[in-house]
């Protein structure tokens, strides 16, 4: 674990990955990147059908949710009802389109980890398909227990794609375990407790799925701030990935 930044009022950010592993092929401005909105799904049923049934399980109808890293869709069941869902992302027409948001904002997490959210106002944080762009994860780790609530969750869920150029080295280098065990570190090395990893493979939608064809493999890394005077649990692994 590297060096300890101090970064005035916020938490204090312990950094995890050498310049190198920040690294990305494409070095231009991510805004630039999707400055054109994307109406596309970038993962496939069988994922999305599986992060809808674990937000179904884990996120309560009174939370208000951070949808960070968003698009035009969250992935929340549709039957319920939040206090409220607040979107971030990239793309302000995207976002717009996105039916599930009560309110938006766009920004550069590349450029500035500042959330401008209150601390201890969010019940639960979503990020998919996300963190694999996140050149300054810990600065975010940070940010995200801030404005959790105790007992809030973040929900960090990916599958084995990714944009390659946007990527930093950390990532593109990584097998899908390591991408689990990294989120995990720079977690707790913002003073996470050690959060729950899922690796799971999917069936296939249609007649693919029928005949045994997999659809995307879905990962999650799971954690929840702890309560006042809490202590952290330990950490466990649950694995069907074949
Ligand atoms: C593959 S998309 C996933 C979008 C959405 N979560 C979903 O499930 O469809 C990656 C998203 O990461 C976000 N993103 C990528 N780079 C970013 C950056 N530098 N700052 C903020 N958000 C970024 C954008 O919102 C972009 O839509």
């Amino acid at each position: 674990m590297g060096r300890v930044d101090d970064v005035g009022e916020r938490a204090m950010v312990v950094q995890v990955l050498s310049e190198a592993e920040r690294f990305k092929l494409d070095r231009s401005d991510d805004a630039a990147f999707y400055a054109e909105p994307r109406f596309v799904h970038h993962l496939d049923g069988a994922f999305r059908d599986r992060l809808t049934a674990l937000y179904r399980e884990r996120i309560p109808p009174c939370a208000v949710v951070l949808d960070l890293m968003s698009s035009w869709v969250s992935h929340l069941p549709e039957e319920l009802r939040y206090e409220r869902v607040i979107g971030h992302g990239l793309n302000a027409r995207e976002l717009e389109a996105n039916p599930r948001l009560d309110q938006r904002w766009v920004q550069n997490l590349n450029r500035d980890q500042r959330l401008p959210l209150e601390e201890a106002s969010v019940d639960a944080v979503l990020i998919v398909a996300g963190w694999q762009y996140l050149q300054q994860p810990e600065a975010i780790a940070a940010e995200l227990l801030r404005i959790l609530r105790p007992q809030g969750q973040l929900i960090v869920a990916f599958s084995n794609r990714m944009f390659m150029q946007k990527a930093p080295q950390i990532w593109t280098d990584g097998s899908d375990r390591d991408h689990l065990e990294y989120v995990a570190r720079v977690l707790v090395a913002q003073g996470w407790p050690l959060p729950q990893l899922l690796a799971e493979s999917t069936r296939a939608e249609g007649p693919m799925g029928w005949l045994g064809g997999h659809g995307d493999p879905f990962f999650a890394v799971i954690a929840q701030k702890p309560g006042p005077g809490e202590r952290r649990e330990p950490a466990t692994v649950n694995s069907s990935l074949h």
